[in-house]
């Protein structure tokens, strides 16, 4: 039977291209879109809020799901430029609310690699290279920490925390978490998940895990605890006191949890490294390399001391990793995550390491840790800012002199409302702060100064 012409403007029916040869055609369209989309941006976010970017979204996009499609570069063209030009860019210096970090491009560029090849971290036979570079790289960077330590590959700081109380419970049947007021919300989150008891909270009053209430709290509870402290508060970047609570833990017999999210990275640099003594306390520590990094996201790790640890996550599935598979030395990579499917979220990391060194990394540490310092700087000269307190890391909180809490909240929504800045919120010492999370490493001094007179502008008089 002869083939049916084809209606003009109907894409070809063929399935569409696989594999990095047909990918490189599409790249020149994805960073033009890129381009164009900041372009029309212009600025660190969209202007005029949620209902403005619906609207041009929605323009933009039309039918979600069309009955005949578009076709590769137009369906690129429109929806990449699309979702830049609606972005909250974090490589732009006035965008400062969050850990969201400005990726690094090599990284980026890996983890298009990683999407290209596809392979997936549950079984050998789906990712032979990617299995064994995970583990090179992973008890590479656990021996940050510890000699002979391991690490698993997570989706970030909220599963690493997961992670990190199911193994304490795999250990004691129970447990009892004990964490500061200043601790993430992933944590008594995944103590409701896993059925654990209520956690007690430490108070932080002045940001770290009071040493004196948590003592108190230990003497007083007798189960299998497990303490969590902070490295890097997710409010203001603070450390809690590390040697104390690790020798406090000592004395009660309870467990440590080190949350460095955020602060783990400060590990690499010479500089920086002692804010984090008494980590080697931990049974296990929580690492994102998508805040102080610089990764797209995911790259969340949960370090333990001993690769033993993590031996109650050990699960089979004939059809993954079969008892006589796993005996003829097919690595078993079940265990490795409660998840099944698995992205190579390793690859940008590795190359990350490899590209840049250890002080490669130190340096962009350090950057951006003095950077916070230049900006704390900067609010203490200024006639009518108030500094929180001098940054621990690289969040700093600050707040125009004698405004109310609804005044500094009301300067946030406006600076993200004009699309002019992206500033984050937190409560200390019983007010309202804005807060500049900083990560971008190439942020200038008079980037800055730019951010402080844009706040400026947007405080009543
Ligand atoms: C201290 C801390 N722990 C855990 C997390 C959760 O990390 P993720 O968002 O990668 O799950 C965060 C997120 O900001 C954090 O600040």
């Amino acid at each position: 039977m002869p083939a049916s012409p084809r209606a003009p403007g109907v894409v070809s029916p063929r399935a569409p291209a696989t594999g990095p040869s047909a990918l490189h055609p599409l790249l020149g369209v994805v960073l033009d879109a890129l381009r164009d989309g900041a372009v029309a941006r212009g600025g660190p976010l969209p202007h005029g809020g949620p209902e403005a970017v619906a609207v041009r979204v929605g323009a933009a996009v039309g039918e979600a799901f069309p009955l005949r499609g578009t076709g590769a570069e137009e369906a690129l063209t429109t929806l990449v430029r699309t979702l830049a030009e609606g972005a909250a860019d974090p490589a732009d210096p006035r965008c400062a609310a969050h850990l969201h970090t400005p990726p690094l491009a090599l990284a980026a560029a890996a983890d298009l690699a990683a999407c290209a090849l596809n392979p997936s971290l549950d079984s050998w036979d789906q990712a032979p290279a990617a299995a064994e570079l995970e583990a090179l790289v992973t008890r590479a960077l656990a021996a940050e920490f510890w000699p002979g330590g391991d690490a698993l590959v997570t989706s970030g700081g909220t599963e690493s925390n997961q992670l990190a109380l199911l193994l304490a419970r795999e250990r004691h049947g129970s447990v009892q978490l004990a964490q500061g007021a200043n601790a993430h919300h992933s944590l008594s989150r995944a103590a409701w998940l896993l059925g654990l008891p209520e956690p007690v909270t430490v108070p932080a009053p002045s940001g770290t895990l009071d040493l004196a209430a948590l003592d108190e709290a230990l003497t007083d509870l007798h189960r299998p605890v497990l303490v969590a402290a902070t490295a890097g508060t997710t409010d203001s970047g603070a450390v809690d006191p590390l040697p104390e609570i690790a020798a406090l833990c000592a004395r009660h017999g309870a467990e440590l949890h080190v949350d460095a999210a955020y602060g783990g990275p400060l590990i690499f640099s010479d500089t920086h490294r002692a804010k984090l003594r008494g980590l080697e306390h931990a049974q296990s520590v929580t690492l994102d390399l998508h805040k102080l990094g610089w990764q797209p996201v995911a790259a969340g790790l949960l370090a333990v001391p001993d690769p033993a640890r993590l031996a109650p996550l050990a699960h089979t599935a004939d059809y993954l990793n079969a008892d006589d598979d796993t005996e003829a030395g097919l690595p078993d990579l079940l265990g490795r995550s409660l998840r099944t499917t698995r992205r190579p979220d390793v690859l940008k990391i590795a190359v990350t390491l490899r590209a840049l060194g250890r002080t490669g990394l130190a340096a962009l540490v350090d950057r951006t840790v003095a950077l916070a310092r230049t900006f704390a700087d900067l609010v203490e000269e200024h006639p009518h800012l108030d500094l929180y307190e001098r940054p621990a890391i690289s969040t700093v909180l600050f707040r125009p002199t004698g405004a109310t809490d609804d005044e500094v909240a009301g300067i946030r929504r406006a600076l993200l409302t004009e699309g002019r800045a992206v500033l984050g919120r937190a409560r200390a010492d019983g007010r309202l702060w804005l807060k500049a999370t900083l990560l971008n490493p190439h942020t200038t001094t008079g980037d800055l100064a730019q951010l402080l007179k844009t706040v400026e502008g947007s405080t009543p008089r």
